[in-house]
């Protein structure tokens, strides 16, 4: 590996990444900033895209095109649909799926379009070292399916549509756009989500009270397995 890109959604997903380096060079393209720092000598880009697959596709995108990074890990926070996790459970996709990709009225299946798939795999090399390092640390993870849409899921109707059609189990806005770009790139890339809330008539509040100390809780992780790599 060359050069790592670590990305999130929100400020509030990479600022707890920030807040360990002292030495950051900023540079602003396409309306956002990247950030440039170095760990134990080891290059990392580090963004925040904004919210949604576009956003988050433009950002993965310009990392591995502009900045010339090889290995993608995402860091943020999710909503549950399996009701095991809880708030500030982590989460690690082994594949992603978009749950608001619909062309069904021509006979496809949920989430597929032609030329596509309807779930995209993470690298299997970073998930074991991901594992490997939550095992040195008394880390709880679970490894499973995380379905992405451009929508904040607060119901509990459409959280069940999630988990009945795609068996997902955690969703958010951005990963699975992540998915098809590293996949179509050949970029090896990794994505890490803790609980924020449970997608169901509360999340807004929820989602409120709990975003920074999820996104702080997935940094932490991200951080360490970045140190492995
Ligand atoms: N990210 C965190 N919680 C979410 C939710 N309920 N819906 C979509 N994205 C989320």
């Amino acid at each position: 590996m060359n050069k790592l890109a670590i990305m999130g959604a929100m400020q509030e997903e990479i600022d707890p990444l920030l807040a360990n380096f002292k030495d950051i060079k900023i540079t602003e393209y396409a309306d956002n900033k990247y950030y440039e720092v170095s760990l134990d000598g080891l290059d990392i880009v580090i963004a925040h895209s904004k919210i949604g697959k576009v956003f988050a596709s433009l950002t993965a995108t310009t990392m591995i095109e502009k900045f010339g990074c090889d290995t993608l890990l995402f860091s943020g926070v999710a909503g549950a649909v399996n009701s095991d996790l809880k708030i500030g459970d982590l989460v690690i996709a082994n594949r992603l799926c978009q749950h608001d990709l619909d062309i069904t009225a021509f006979g496809h299946p949920h989430g597929f379009v032609p030329g596509g798939k309807v779930f995209v795999e993470t690298s299997k090399e970073l998930r074991e070292i991901a594992k490997e390092v939550a095992k040195q640390n008394s880390l709880k993870v679970l490894e499973g399916t995380i379905a992405t849409g451009d929508q904040f899921v607060h119901s509990s109707q459409r959280k069940e549509f999630i988990q009945n059609t795609f068996k997902a189990d955690a969703l958010e806005m951005e990963g699975a756009s992540v998915a098809v770009i590293c996949d179509s790139l050949n970029v090896p890339f990794f994505i890490l989500r803790s609980i924020s809330d449970s997608a169901d008539m509360d999340a807004n509040f929820d989602f409120d009270e709990f975003l920074k100390s999820s996104a702080q809780i997935s940094a932490d992780y991200i951080l360490k397995i970045a140190q492995k790599l």
